[in-house]
């Protein structure tokens, strides 16, 4: 089979100079994407900024003979995230792919987090993944094809000690891509959400030195690839991705059990007789909407 090529397409990732997001603005480059590398170039805690972490992926994929431009917005803004894609439509006159990846950290424990600890961070990941998202998926609606990922973390997905507006703002990820997908697919505009772990400077006094080691960003990078490539016509899907490891992760709905009738009053007690079955993941599967989970109101249709 042949691989899996960019030519023609222009790609954004934001958060693109370091890390995992200088991983796919390279490998998306190499395979013939013209690339915007955006990156405010801010330390790890979202302070500062620095034109030149953008400036040198650009130069490094220019060096390699490959097309990039750099841009130096926050995405935390609604002007920042028009002009980050007002820079790709005025360099290369589109925007076919964009990688959702900025991130910050501002860890404190819940009974220690500050106001503007929660908020940045929610306006990086979750505000800034919105503010480029909606001027990108008017350009790809235009163009009837877009690629979009967003990435959220394990953190968020399954909860760790001293994140919460880092959880709460992952997890906010899965919601904006489960709409994106609903209202792209008439368009062919497709939302993924990864959860990565890699080495970088967000988890280096994080992981054990042994693991660290073994963390390449570069090794996610494959999966993302495939995401936002044509090939791929799967949306609305969470993928775990570390060291080579994917897998599927998913917001299920069980069965569970319908005890109403749609006019008897349902006591706690019964919730307690019925624990076993309303806490069971038996038969549970992800669903396309939320209407979907009305189909296990049962007689309650009819
Ligand atoms: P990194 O710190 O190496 O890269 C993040 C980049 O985003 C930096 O270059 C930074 O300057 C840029 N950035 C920060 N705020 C920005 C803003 N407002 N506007 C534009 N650019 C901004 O971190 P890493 O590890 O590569 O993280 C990439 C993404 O992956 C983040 O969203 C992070 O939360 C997520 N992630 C990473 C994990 C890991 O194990 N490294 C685990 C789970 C999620």
């Amino acid at each position: 089979m042949a691989d899996i090529r960019f030519d023609g397409r222009v790609a954004i990732v934001t958060g693109a100079g370091a890390g995992l997001g200088k991983t796919y603005a390279l490998a998306l480059a190499e395979r013939g994407a013209k690339v915007v590398v955006n990156d405010l170039g801010g330390s790890r805690d979202g302070s500062g900024a620095d034109s030149k972490a953008a400036d040198m992926v650009v130069a490094e994929i220019k060096g390699k003979g490959g097309e990039a431009v750099a841009n130096y917005d926050s995405v935390a803004t609604k002007e920042g995230g028009e002009n980050i894609v007002k820079t790709a439509v005025e360099a290369f006159g589109k925007v076919d792919i964009l990688i959702n990846n900025a991130g910050i950290l501002r860890d404190k424990s819940l009974m220690k987090i500050e106001e503007a600890e929660w908020d940045l961070v929610l306006a990086v990941h979750l505000k800034g993944a919105f503010c480029v998202t909606q001027p990108a998926f008017k350009v790809m609606k235009e163009n009837g094809f877009g690629r979009i990922i967003n990435t959220a973390s394990g953190a968020g997905l399954y909860g760790n000690f001293g994140q919460s507006n880092y959880c709460s703002a992952k997890m906010g990820l899965v919601g904006l891509m489960n709409n994106v997908c609903i209202e792209g697919a008439k368009y062919n505009i497709l939302c993924n959400t990864i959860a990565p772990v890699a080495a970088s400077r967000l988890t280096e006094d994080v992981l054990p030195p042994s693991l660290f080691e073994k963390l390449k960003p570069e090794f996610v990078t494959p999966l993302v690839l495939y995401l936002v490539s044509e090939e791929c016509t799967t949306g609305k899907m969470i993928f775990n991705c570390a060291a080579g490891w994917f897998s599927r992760t998913e917001v299920l709905c069980a069965p569970g059990i319908c005890l109403g009738d749609g006019k008897r009053d349902i006591n706690a007690e019964e919730i307690r007789e019925n624990w076993a079955a309303i806490t069971s993941l038996d038969n549970a599967k992800p669903l396309a909407n939320v209407t979907e989970s009305f189909g296990f109101l049962g007689p309650l249709l009819s």
